[in-house]
């Protein structure tokens, strides 16, 4: 286990701390940009509140609910639709870094990815966009994260030179590695080429 992070049964244990939980949602698609480019997969993030990109989820209160059905209560707020989450879908916890030196509680964050079909995708784009209570208050809008790189460097090093909440980034980053959405050498490329252009934290 990576430093930082900690078991669910030890991430639970921890009295005091607050818990949060995202989710990646992703699936295949056969889709080509221009229609040349494969997309190959989709990712959704989403434009918060606060300008930042993040995954979908919030903050749960384990003393009066699982951790996943936390999680699904925070997506029909923000996605508009009832998403069961199940605990085989858990990928990681980890100490989240301090949002300010005075702050009291620490914030565990619990991250979970999700496979989807395309169409189930596109249902959660829809309803994110009509019905959910959050869309344009705490949710500005779905996104999905350019995979590919185009001539030029744009795409996927674009994407990932913008700010990201807390440690979304590095979620996004290392999901893509260990689910191979991206080859490692063209994600590497994207690395270097977005720390170069931007400045991150
Ligand atoms: N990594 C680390 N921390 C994260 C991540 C992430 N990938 N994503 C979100 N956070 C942090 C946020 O900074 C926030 O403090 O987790 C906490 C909860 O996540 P949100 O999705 O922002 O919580 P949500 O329950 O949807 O919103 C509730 O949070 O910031 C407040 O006042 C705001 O009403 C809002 C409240
Ligand atoms: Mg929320
Ligand atoms: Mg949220």
């Amino acid at each position: 286990m990576a430093s930082g992070q900690l078991s669910r049964a030890e991430a639970l244990a921890c009295s005091g701390c607050r818990h949060a939980c995202h989710v990646m949602l992703y699936a295949d698609t056969k889709a080509q940009l221009f229609g040349r480019i494969p997309i190959k997969h989709i990712i959704l993030m989403q434009m918060r509140f606060d300008g930042l990109l993040g995954f979908p989820g919030g903050l749960v209160n384990p003393s009066e609910e699982t951790l996943e059905s936390g999680l699904s209560r925070e997506l029909s707020e923000e996605l508009g639709l009832a998403l069961p989450i199940s605990v085989e879908d858990h990928v990681d916890s980890c100490y989240a870094p301090p949002s300010s030196p005075s702050s009291s509680s620490r914030l565990i964050t619990h991250f979970y990815v999700k496979k989807m079909d395309e169409e189930q995708i596109r249902e959660v784009e829809r309803a994110a966009a009509s019905t959910a209570a959050d869309h344009g208050l705490e949710v500005l809008g779905m996104v999905r994260v350019p995979l590919y790189t185009m001539k030029g460097g744009g795409g996927l090093a674009s994407f990932l030179s913008h700010s990201f909440i807390g440690n979304a980034r590095s979620q996004l980053v290392h999901s893509m590695l260990r689910l191979n959405l991206v080859a490692p050498g063209e994600l590497h490329t994207a690395l270097t080429h977005s720390l170069k252009t931007h400045a991150h934290t």
